[in-house]
């Protein structure tokens, strides 16, 4: 008689699936049903009425008018007007690039990955913000990494800290990831004066970074600041089209110099044979001669969200709650004084028809536990106030 878990038990997995044994979306995803009208805060993608779906209908007429080019294998490196049109659209953000270093990919998720299969062997180190993009964190240590988090301030990585960091350190990190501009979680925008002595500090000890950089389009105020790539070419840049077109394409683009880039080029060759030439060719017709007014548009919208929800804080949020009103980008990070645990705040959260993304989840090895992210992307604006006014409610019942 055959049983499952017999089945089950020939499969012996690979110590890096180790990683992926919790999941935040998972976690998360069990809680929705817990109200009939929940409140969600968590989603970091464009609100769907904030992406040009017409638009995209057309590109994707465009795309099966021009011939079956498209239906076969090839374009690893990505569709060549593509690539073109990306180096544009970086430099409209301060990050100087050429075409021929653009590699496109399936979102730039997927350039962690990558990146993490060309750099890593088990046992090294990389440093990343903290808090950071969880994913980051989950892909690097899939790839055996020990993930340390640079400690970050008001004005982005303290980088006198980073130096001390690297004194103490055995040997030197594969590299260093950041998030400069609109952070992922926490909003903050790294300052001219830190990012230039980032900038010096890696060069100094020879430690590549990789600057991932999705919402720089999305500046609500303030003068744009050059990327770290702007201050120094060896950097390598990830960039996406997920959050000024939409996330369900999955194009955004690794950009590196040689010698790096052949062998992110190779390692997508073994990966995926060639690009996915349908995807690539609807993004460039939807992005060409349109992408700029629309994300002008969008970043209104967001704007006016980013108001709406700090509005909400100031109404709703008790004394010694803290929170930096973000210059650009998706989100709001919260901190509630110490006493608080937003891990266990959130369930009590969902209860009362509100999810936020607790954040110890963006820490490596969830150390801190008094603040939460709240994404005002996705919201629709009118729900921002109850929303915020139930996590109130379950601050109430913590006590
Ligand atoms: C900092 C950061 N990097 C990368 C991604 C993933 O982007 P993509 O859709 O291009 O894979 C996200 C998505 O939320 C993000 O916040």
């Amino acid at each position: 008689m055959s049983s499952p878990n017999r089945e089950m038990n020939r499969t012996a997995y690979a110590e890096r699936l180790d990683v992926f044994q919790t999941s935040l979306w998972l976690e998360v995803d069990a809680m929705v049903d817990r109200h009939p009208d929940m409140i969600f805060f968590g989603n970091g993608g464009p609100a769907k009425s904030l992406m040009p779906a017409d638009r995209l209908a057309e590109a994707t007429a465009t795309v099966w008018s021009e011939g079956l080019d498209m239906l076969t294998y090839g374009e690893t490196e990505g569709y060549a007007p593509l690539r073109r049109l990306i180096v544009e659209q970086m430099a409209k953000v301060n990050a100087p690039a050429v075409a021929e270093e653009i590699l496109v990919i399936n979102g730039s998720q997927e350039g962690m990955d990558i990146i993490g299969r060309a750099l890593i062997d088990p046992g090294d180190v990389v440093l990343v913000d903290a808090p950071t993009f969880p994913d980051a964190v989950r892909i690097y240590e899939s790839h055996g990494a020990t993930v340390l988090g640079m400690p970050m301030d008001d004005e982005g990585v303290i980088v006198d800290d980073v130096r001390a960091m690297l004194d103490r350190l055995p040997a030197k990190p594969k590299f260093i990831y950041t998030i400069p501009t609109f952070q992922n979680p926490t909003g903050v925008t790294m300052s001219l004066a830190r990012r230039q002595a980032l900038v010096d500090l890696a060069r100094e000890r020879d430690i590549l970074i990789v600057e991932d950089d999705p919402y720089s389009a999305f500046r609500y105020e303030g003068e744009t600041l050059p990327s770290l790539r702007a201050l120094d070419p060896a950097t390598v840049y990830l960039g996406t089209f997920s959050k000024t077109l939409s996330p369900g394409l999955r194009v955004g683009w690794i950009s590196a110099p040689e010698p790096l880039y052949r062998q992110l080029f190779g390692l997508k060759e073994v990966m995926h044979i060639g690009n996915n030439r349908i995807a690539t060719r609807l993004v460039y017709h939807a992005a060409n001669g349109f992408i700029d007014g629309h994300v002008a548009w969008a970043r209104e919208q967001y704007r006016a969200r980013r108001d709406t929800l700090v509005a909400a804080l100031e109404q709703y949020m008790p004394a010694g709650t803290k929170w930096l009103v973000p210059q650009g980008g998706f989100f709001l990070w919260v901190e509630l004084p110490e006493r608080y645990n937003t891990d266990d705040l959130l369930a009590a959260a969902a209860d009362n028809g509100v999810i936020f993304l607790p954040g110890s989840w963006f820490y490596p090895g969830r150390t801190k536990h008094n603040a939460f992210r709240l994404s005002f992307s996705s919201l629709d604006p009118d729900l921002m106030a109850e929303g915020v006014r139930r996590i109130r409610l379950a601050i109430d019942q913590a006590g």
